[in-house]
């Protein structure tokens, strides 16, 4: 016999197929979509990445310590979310961006080894693998360098693939400067599991009288890459035009391309829009440098290097995906050398390429001030297939480069002292020199579990417009809430 222990209605969508319903519809009932088994699997890994994580901290004696929530804002690069204070009218709270700041004090107070699994609060504009509020694996040492913080980073994800998936991963992680990632790869975070890589032609280019192409080859700031894939004959004139519009996403303005129908041939075998610009001997040229063969086809950006940067890189995995062209093997990889700052077109000033407590790998503030266009960083990122999973750097520990970083940034002296004063002054009471890493835990769950979205391993995810469609968060709140708090709200216009 059996006894009914409650009633169930009748399920709004079929568990054992999600396709079933639009993804809005099964984060209303997430918590039919969570019975699923693929989420429980995501679950369950989830839990065994803090487990492993945490094991190999501890044993490897870092103290997890909490740091708080509600606190003063620690810039990150995007917008902060504010928390309305009730008992000091008219402030607020700033929900951390990351623990930054905290971590490096606690250096200053003498806890060396510091770890904690830690939400993240971002108001920034959402992609698949970004989410509002994430969790970072938070790391701080002291008395390290790069190579101090980079390996026992590495032994601990190896750790973590070893417990989780039974997977060695490769005995050294590969390592490659920004600068190498984005002129062979044209992205800060490479997948080397496709072998396609920017191929440079701006020296072919110079002389040509196709100006799209000329210009751009004689502008220091600009560069003329080619992209070929390989044995592409079935490639229909339609996705050459698609992947025309998808490069214009990135801000390019037209997508050349050269196709190889018999190389034999020579010119004569070859079909393109642009051969009509260049002369024989810059095509021939061209084909030695691509090395092109029957069947290749080379895609061109000529344009400033972050367009052709930006949309040959995006090519690159699009057109690897749709080619199946993207190696089952996990491709880890550190890279370094970051610029210290990026000039910001539309705010018309520097801004810090990681974070503005990164220090510089020249040591001298008056060079920095003089120079900060080629500064470059001790800035580490941890990539792996082509997603940023960790992101570190040494630090500043010195209050007068602190000072020259916050004023090359255009933080002025009042403003960095209301901001930031109190860490300047705990900088002056013998900072060791320090240094650390964050990891995206969502987005190691998401690569560990082959998941393609981020959403997928988070219990109650956020949509893309960080909405929570279960409980309908954000809401409205009460006029007596907002009176206590000295709140109106205005009309949008
Ligand atoms: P960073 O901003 O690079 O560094 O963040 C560290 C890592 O966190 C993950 N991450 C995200 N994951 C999901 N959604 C987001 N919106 C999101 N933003 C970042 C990425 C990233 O590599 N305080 C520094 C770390 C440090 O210097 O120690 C920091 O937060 O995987
Ligand atoms: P047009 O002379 O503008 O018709 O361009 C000739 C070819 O060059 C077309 O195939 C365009 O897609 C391509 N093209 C135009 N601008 C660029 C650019 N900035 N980078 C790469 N290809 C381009």
């Amino acid at each position: 016999g059996y006894t009914m222990l409650n009633e169930a209605a009748p399920l709004p969508f079929v568990l054992s197929d999600r396709n079933s319903a639009e993804e809005h519809f099964r984060l209303k009932y997430r918590y039919l979509e969570l019975r699923i088994e693929e989420l429980q699997k995501n679950i369950i890994l989830r839990h065994e990445t803090y487990q492993a994580t945490r094991d190999y901290l501890s044993k490897n004696n870092f103290l997890e310590i909490e740091t708080p929530v509600l606190m003063k804002s620690t810039p990150e690069g995007a917008r902060d979310y504010l928390v309305p204070s009730r008992l000091h009218h008219g402030k607020f709270y700033a929900l951390p961006q990351s623990p930054q700041i905290y971590k490096q004090i606690l250096m200053i107070s003498g806890y060396d080894r510091y770890f904690q699994i830690v939400k993240c609060f971002r108001d920034e504009d959402l992609r698949a693998d970004r989410q509002p509020e994430f969790t970072q694996l938070d790391v701080e040492m002291s008395f390290v360098d790069q190579e101090d913080v980079k390996s026992q980073m590495e032994s601990m994800v190896k750790d973590l693939f070893k417990s989780v998936l039974g997977i060695d991963l490769e005995k050294q992680f590969p390592q490659s400067t920004h600068a190498e990632g984005m002129d062979r790869f044209g992205s800060d975070s490479p997948h080397l599991g496709i072998d396609m890589e920017l191929i440079e032609v701006s020296d072919l280019m110079k002389e040509v009288e196709f100006k799209v192409f000329s210009g751009p080859a004689n502008d220091e700031d600009s560069r003329v890459a080619c992209l070929v894939l390989r044995d592409s004959s079935e490639m229909s004139r339609k996705q050459i035009d698609d992947y025309t519009d998808f490069v214009s996403n990135y801000g390019a303005k037209g997508l050349a391309y050269i196709r190889v129908n018999d190389i034999e041939k020579g010119i004569e075998g070859l079909q393109s829009p642009i051969l009509k610009f260049l002369n024989d001997e810059v095509i021939n040229q061209l084909i030695e440098k691509l090395s092109l063969g029957n069947g290749d086809t080379g895609f061109f950006g000529a344009d400033k290097k972050v367009i052709v940067n930006a949309s040959l890189g995006a090519l690159r995995v699009k057109m690897a995906e749709d080619f199946s062209l993207i190696k089952d093997v996990w491709c880890p990889l550190w890279v370094t050398d970051f610029p210290m700052f990026h000039w910001d077109e539309r705010e018309k000033r520097w801004s810090a390429e990681h974070h503005p407590f990164t220090s510089p790998i020249n040591p001298d503030p008056e060079e920095l001030k003089k120079n900060p266009k080629d500064a470059l960083s001790q800035g580490y990122d941890m990539v792996l297939n082509g997603h940023e999973i960790g992101g570190g750097s040494i630090r500043i520990h010195s209050e007068a480069m602190q000072q020259a970083v916050f004023s090359i940034l255009g933080i002025g002296e009042e403003e960095a002292n209301e901001k930031f004063g109190f860490f300047l002054e705990a900088l002056k009471y013998g900072c060791p020199p320090h240094g650390g890493i964050a990891f995206g835990i969502d987005r190691i769950v998401m690569l560990i579990t082959g998941s393609s979205s981020i959403r997928d391993v988070i219990a109650f995810p956020k949509t893309q417009t960080a909405s929570c469609l279960l409980t309908d968060a954000p809401s409205h709140a009460g006029k007596d809430q907002l009176n206590e708090l000295g709140i109106s709200v205005k009309k949008k216009n």
